[in-house]
């Protein structure tokens, strides 16, 4: 990892030498974010970048039912994918983080939301300055912004053009048995009642629903933003994208497949009722999901 993010910067810095006058593009900003995504300085023990727990290989989510951050800290839920997030969709499973789409301080609240991740926004301008490469970099990029502004600018526009691109990903996902992917589809949208909260861009209505799920982890859910108690244990509705690279599955990790997932439907999921589909419907949503 470290080895391409090099390899990068010193395209980038080759990139921007040669047209120094010209507007940021958009590949100059691209590389940078990610070099910053993948690079580990930025956490309070050094070693814990975003890529570590936002696996870019796993639909950048982890394939851990909660991810270890900072000084061995285990994180509160599990890591979700940032692959196709939907720009207009409240961020983290409680909805306390605004959309992409509210601008770059939506980073600046998801960071300081990672609680377990020990990134200090407050130390931001310290650390950079102390690397002089990123310093030059996001001065060249944003010339009229403090460096700590300019980070979360590139960072916001990297979780931006991930966006695009796994929305653009999951549209070529090739179904293997193309009529049982359409038995599974008809299920999902029809008797199975998947549709009535995971729909929309990103098959998730931004809405928050207790499924009676165990709460192992004292889940608040919701209500630790809303403060009403029936929004304890709420969670907003999950993005349903690249699921056969995501799992584990639920906000704590809690189910390790698809198949768990769909029994807990079947044994009645609280607000998502009960689905007593049988083992053949069960097969064709599996296949469904898997093309999402
Ligand atoms: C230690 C693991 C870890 C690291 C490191 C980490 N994240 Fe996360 N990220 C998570 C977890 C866990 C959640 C879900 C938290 C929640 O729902 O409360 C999350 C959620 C998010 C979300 C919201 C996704 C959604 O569906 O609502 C964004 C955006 C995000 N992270 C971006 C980043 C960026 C950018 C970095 C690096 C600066 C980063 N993360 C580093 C674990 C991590
Ligand atoms: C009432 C709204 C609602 C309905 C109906 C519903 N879901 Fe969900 N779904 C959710 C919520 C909320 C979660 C997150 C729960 C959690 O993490 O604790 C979720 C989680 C999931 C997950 C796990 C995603 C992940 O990345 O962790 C999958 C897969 C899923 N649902 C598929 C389905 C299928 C298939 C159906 C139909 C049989 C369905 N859902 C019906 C609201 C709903």
């Amino acid at each position: 990892m470290l080895r391409l993010k090099l390899a990068h910067i010193l395209v980038l810095v080759g990139g921007l030498g040669a047209c120094q006058s010209s507007d940021p593009t958009d590949h100059d900003q691209f590389v940078l974010g990610q070099a910053l995504f993948e690079d580990g300085r930025f956490s309070a023990d050094g070693k814990i970048s975003c890529a570590s727990c936002h696996r870019p290989e796993h639909a950048f989510a982890d394939t851990l039912p909660r991810s270890i951050g900072a000084f061995g800290r285990e994180t509160r839920r599990n890591t979700p994918t940032l692959w196709g997030l939907p720009t207009d969709l409240p961020l983290m499973a409680d909805g306390g983080v605004p959309p992409l789409r509210s601008g770059s301080l939506s980073v600046l609240a998801a960071l300081t939301a990672h609680g377990d991740m020990a990134f200090d926004p407050r130390s931001l301008n310290q650390k950079l300055k102390a690397y002089p490469m990123y310093h030059q970099l996001l001065g060249r990029l944003y010339p009229s912004t403090d460096p700590a502004s300019a980070y979360l600018r590139t960072l916001h526009r990297y979780l931006l053009d991930l966006s695009e691109q796994g929305r653009q990903a999951s549209t070529g996902n090739t179904p293997l048995d193309p009529p049982l992917v359409a038995k599974g589809k008809a299920l999902f949208e029809g008797e199975a009642g998947c549709f009535r909260c995971h729909n929309g861009e990103g098959k998730t209505d931004g809405a928050f629903y207790n499924l009676a799920l165990e709460n192992r982890t004292k889940e608040e859910g919701r209500a630790a933003i809303t403060l009403k108690e029936e929004d304890r244990g709420r969670l907003r509705t999950p993005v349903l994208l690249n699921l056969g690279k995501t799992a584990p599955y639920f906000h704590d990790g809690q189910a390790a497949t698809l198949r768990n997932v769909l029994e807990h439907y079947q044994h009645g999921a609280g607000e998502a009722g009960r689905w007593q589909g049988d083992s053949l419907q069960k097969e064709a949503l599996l296949a469904y999901l898997l093309t999402l």
